[in-house]
């Protein structure tokens, strides 16, 4: 079956075509907002919506037109139902409730985190279940135990900030455009490390907790008292990522032993950071189990995780429950709720 997979649940207009049949993944294509919302510092959700609007036709024919197939040969829609902003999500979710009305197909809704823990599974060396999941994204920061399709049980997640958020936060304190993440990790490549010692919070909580905003409070003193000069920022940002990335993999390698599990998986945009994958990669070589990411161009936003959900989804089901998703979308919505 081809299945068309939405994604605008924020800053990025995702499309994908997968093809359940054994091609698997046939064509996918992302456009970011990020130039858009630089000037002001974060994401516009009106202007979000307006720009989703725009890309989703151009985006959907050229992925068509990538893939050498018609839209007549759709056998089901999908989209990203929730989390999210709320007027993106209706875009993506609008376009896709219209199309498989149209063409008397399903509409299935996704949940964005859903999509994001099962991208690995595109990547050439894909997981098996169980595993346990860091999703480590703009908006969250959780460890998942995956059992299989919509078995999910969390095991723990930040109390204040995300991952992500602390990043693009941090990066905003030393004078780094929206969205901070890369730039910060890039900057702090040039950073020498140990120079600023910043607190590894709740490291030693004895549960899979986090909080991370006070790191980056830390970091706002240490910018406000001192000269910004290159050099000083650099090393704040390799001390802050330093910081982040050992509270990241202490609380995996405490899920791998309280879970017994021996595979890993990262997704959600920090999951590209490359002194994550190098800790949790020596983390694991040391304590017995393996790690696995999406492939770096999938680790961000993207259609093609949403259409792998649904077609993932669509092979658990009996064929005859297959039915269209209510129309709606979830602005929150908590991933363990999923059935
Ligand atoms: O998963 P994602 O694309 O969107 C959400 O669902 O939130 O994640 C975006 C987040 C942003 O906070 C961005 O700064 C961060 O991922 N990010 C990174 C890197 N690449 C993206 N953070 C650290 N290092 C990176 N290389
Ligand atoms: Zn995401």
């Amino acid at each position: 079956m081809l299945i068309l997979g939405i994604e605008t649940s924020c800053d990025e207009t995702g499309v994908a075509l997968y093809d359940t049949a054994g091609a698997g993944l046939l064509a996918h294509a992302v456009h970011s907002q990020v130039a858009m919302h630089e000037a002001y510092g974060g994401v516009v959700p009106e202007l979000a919506s307006r720009d989703h609007i725009r890309r989703l036709i151009p985006l959907a024919r050229g992925v068509f037109g990538q893939a050498g197939r018609e839209i007549e040969q759709l056998g089901a829609v999908a989209y990203t139902e929730g989390p999210g902003l709320a007027g993106a999500l209706l875009v993506g979710t609008s376009f896709a409730h219209a199309l498989a009305l149209v063409l008397d197909v399903p509409a299935i809704g996704i949940h964005h985190l859903e999509g994001h823990l099962l991208s690995p599974l595109l990547s050439q060396h894909p997981p098996a279940f169980p595993f346990v999941a860091l999703l480590v994204s703009g908006g969250h920061t959780q460890l998942m135990r995956v059992d299989g399709i919509a078995r999910y049980a969390l095991l723990g997640e930040t109390q204040d900030d995300a991952a992500g958020e602390a990043f693009d936060k941090t990066a905003t304190l030393l004078g780094l455009s929206y969205p901070g993440g890369p730039a910060l990790a890039r900057l702090a490549e040039s950073g020498i490390p140990g120079r600023h010692r910043l607190p590894r919070p709740m490291i030693a909580s004895g549960d899979l907790e986090f909080s991370f905003s006070g790191l980056k409070t830390a970091v706002m003193l240490l910018v406000r008292a001192a000269d910004p000069d290159p050099q000083f920022r650099a090393d704040v940002a390799r001390s802050f990522q330093d910081a982040i990335v050992e509270v990241l993999a202490a609380k995996c390698a405490q899920a791998m032993e309280a879970t017994g599990l021996t595979r890993l998986v990262v997704a959600g945009g920090v999951g590209a950071n490359h002194a994550l994958r190098a800790r949790l990669d020596a983390q694991g070589a040391r304590s017995g189990f393996d790690v696995y990411y999406p492939e770096p161009e999938l680790c961000t936003d993207n259609g093609a995780m949403i259409a792998l959900a649904a077609a993932l989804r669509l092979q658990q089901q009996d064929r005859q429950v297959r039915k269209r998703s209510a129309f709606g979308v979830r602005p929150r919505w908590d991933l363990e709720t999923l059935t």
